[in-house]
């Protein structure tokens, strides 16, 4: 299988599964407890039906959207996501590049493994900074400090992981950083010899954006201790009340899904929300974004910009969620396993696909611009 075998999200993901060791594969597919909340982000797109408009004379289609300020050229951006060198050595390097070339977000994790001022400097799509809040606010107020030097226009808190969501596949194949492997999962990793030679030949590994405030020499740092040890589980309204006004700019709440809690976003002056149970890697049984999402737009959706996250595969997902009223959509796996197959041409082939889907489908729904996408679009089962 090779990269020009690729047509859609199922395909993309087969291939990074041959490409990468077990236990990388397992961290980016996986989900938390009984991986409920995970398999339920991409069926919810199925409990509603596209209503098409016919004879409307589409020819051109316009993709364009405003979120949070910023103008992009399609209704999708790339999600921040944690360790993208491990997945192919491009890491966020082909991720942000791919971004611009579609001309639209991408986003940068407190545990990315390039750093933001790099990217920042080399692209002109706009970038958001994910963010984590950490027990250590020296490190906060240096994270936060650095993204405004460097011109980052939206910043983006994570507010549904103060602890680390129980990732079972993790524990069984022993995923850390540095690797701690389980004997099975080292076993896993002899079977990618070319993944391995490929990993010692660049770069080392490294977290830049947490590099001055953690000793990655000392006991290995999975995901689940990072969030469990190094966050802050008391951050509350307050707390973020006085980021939204030290950052002074576009400042969005990731993980929000209660009707209450989007209107507290909206009163604390955030620009906006994503609806997200973390691509079902937090809290299992968790409601998926795309169900909330209609309540949540009828809320705030005048106030602020909604957005959401979670199980996006195929264009016809963006649409029903446009038309009930998301501002924009978040990929993640989706643009992972893209770049674990192959590097930036990866990601841009999945983009590719996905502006095609997006083309031909609002020409089947007979619209125009996502303006010409509403409520009336659609029919719940
Ligand atoms: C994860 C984090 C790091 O889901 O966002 O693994």
């Amino acid at each position: 299988m090779r990269l020009a075998d690729c047509h859609n999200f199922h395909d993309f993901r087969r291939l990074a599964k041959r490409r990468l060791p077990g236990p990388i594969f397992n961290y980016i597919d996986g989900g938390a407890d009984d991986e409920v909340t995970l398999r339920r982000n991409s069926a919810a797109f199925e409990t509603v039906d596209l209503v098409p408009d016919v004879l409307r004379g589409v020819t051109d289609v316009d993709l364009s959207v405003t979120v949070m300020g910023q103008k992009l050229a399609l209704p999708v951006y790339l999600s921040p996501t944690a360790l993208q060198r491990l997945f192919h050595h491009q890491g966020e390097r082909a991720t942000a590049a791919a971004a611009e070339t579609f001309g639209t977000m991408f986003g940068v994790s407190s545990l990315g493994t390039v750093g933001m001022a790099e990217l920042a400097k080399k692209h002109r799509t706009p970038q958001c900074y994910q963010f984590y809040f950490h027990k250590d606010r020296g490190l906060n107020r240096a994270m936060m400090q650095t993204a405004k030097e460097i011109g980052i226009k939206v910043m983006m808190l994570t507010v549904d992981s103060i602890t680390g969501g129980n990732r079972e596949r993790d524990l069984r194949t022993g995923f850390s950083i540095p690797f701690r492997l389980t004997p099975g999962g080292m076993a896993q990793f002899a079977l990618k010899p070319r993944w391995g030679i490929d990993y010692l030949r660049h770069e080392k590994f490294s977290l830049p954006q947490l590099d001055a405030h953690i000793d990655m020499k000392g006991d290995s740092l999975t995901i689940g201790r990072y969030f469990t040890e190094m966050l802050d589980p008391s951050m509350n309204w307050d707390d973020v009340a006085q980021m939204v006004e030290e950052w002074g700019g576009a400042f969005c709440l990731k993980g929000v899904m209660s009707a209450v809690d989007a209107r507290r976003a909206a009163d604390i002056g955030c620009s906006g929300i994503v609806l997200s149970n973390h691509g079902g890697r937090q809290l299992d049984g968790s409601r998926t974004g795309f169900d909330q999402l209609d309540e949540i737009v009828q809320a705030v959706g005048d106030r602020i910009d909604v957005m959401m996250d979670g199980g996006i595969q195929r264009g016809t997902h963006v649409l029903k969620a446009l038309s009930l009223g998301a501002k924009a959509v978040g990929l993640g796996r989706f643009y992972l396993y893209a770049l674990a197959a192959a590097g930036q041409p990866g990601i841009e082939r999945a983009l590719t696909q996905m502006r095609a889907e997006l083309l031909r489908d609002m020409r089947l729904m007979g619209a125009r611009s996502v303006a010409d996408l509403n409520r009336d679009k659609l029919r719940f089962r």
